[in-house]
């Protein structure tokens, strides 16, 4: 994969860290990334060991092209703090900071653990939405991950397929992370043996904007994978739109017509990043 191309981040698999089993089977799932968790996936028993057991995981590595970012405890929490000192050194992309309420939250984190490793923000509490800009305008941010079962229970509201209650909040988050060129993950579908519920789940969140969707079950991998690339009639279409404008360009207009829909600049920009994402998928998989 060349630096230009973009690091798909279309399955995001959550991990719980204390897993040997799973942390295992995580080297060979085609997954763009992985959550690495010592939050709600650990049980408080096992929350202190996990971090030697995720610890040496990552020392072993296998985990190839894939993204590792490792999610700690709440600095809220008894644990947080101590897992950002144990994961300071440990081989990662980012480190991911439960419910962050506001810029000062990253620079907490970004005291304990230098200057080095990027920064991802959960936003899954209503002041971590109302402060989404300023958190994606953090210079330490890159990623931001909606933790939409947390902002059910927030919101105290219902779970429906249209995910009507969630919208502001999703839309929030995809606004401040574009503004300030940050990564924007989906959250999670709970059911995970309820294939079509998922699908049409992902297909809303990458119409939405999305680059990916969190994921619970490696059974969600394939499914997402799909939903988050674009698609051979995508990748036709964009063809077709750069093609079309270069010729009308070349005789000095700005407006090309493709398929009964205009083509401009702009629409070339997009079918570039089409291209641009569809190629870095096919490099990941060669
Ligand atoms: N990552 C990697 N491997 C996973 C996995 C995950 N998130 N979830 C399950 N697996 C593995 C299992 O270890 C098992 O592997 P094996 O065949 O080698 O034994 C295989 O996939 C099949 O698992 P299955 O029996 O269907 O599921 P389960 O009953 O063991 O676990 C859950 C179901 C939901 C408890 C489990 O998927 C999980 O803990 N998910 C993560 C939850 C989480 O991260 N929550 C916090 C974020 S919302
Ligand atoms: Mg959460």
């Amino acid at each position: 994969m060349t630096s230009q191309m973009p690091r798909p981040y279309r399955s995001v698999l959550y991990i719980p860290g204390s897993k040997d089993r799973a942390l295992d089977k995580a080297r060979s799932l085609p997954v763009d990334a992985i959550i690495f968790d010592l939050e709600d996936a650990v049980s408080v028993d096992a929350k202190i060991e996990a971090r030697g057991t995720l610890a040496a995981a990552l020392a072993a590595g296998g985990y190839g092209a894939r993204a590792k970012i490792i999610r700690i405890n709440g600095l809220d929490t008894e644990w947080g703090a101590d897992d950002a000192r144990a994961m300071k050194d440990v081989d990662c992309d980012a480190i991911l900071l439960p419910k962050v309420g506001s810029p000062a939250d990253i620079d907490a984190l970004a005291a304990l653990i230098g200057p080095d490793t990027p920064i991802w923000a959960m936003m899954e509490t209503p002041e971590g939405i109302f402060n989404a800009k300023a958190i994606a305008a953090h210079p330490r941010l890159q990623g931001m991950v909606a933790g939409t079962n947390d902002l059910a229970k927030e919101l105290n509201c219902r779970t429906r397929p249209d995910r009507l209650p969630m919208q502001m909040a999703l839309q929030t988050i995809l606004m401040a992370a574009r503004a300030h060129g940050v990564v924007a993950i989906d959250g999670v579908y709970n059911q995970f043996k309820d294939d079509a519920g998922l699908a049409a789940e992902c297909e809303q969140g990458r119409d939405l904007g999305f680059d990916g969707k969190t994921l619970i079950h490696p059974a969600q991998v394939d499914i997402t994978n799909t939903a988050f690339a674009p698609s051979e009639a995508e990748i036709d279409l964009a063809r077709r739109q750069i093609a079309a404008f270069a010729e009308v360009e070349a005789s000095g207009q700005g407006v090309a017509v493709v398929d009964g829909k205009i083509v401009e600049n702009l629409h070339v920009e997009t079918a570039r990043k089409i291209l641009a994402l569809a190629d870095a998928i096919a490099a990941q998989g060669a």
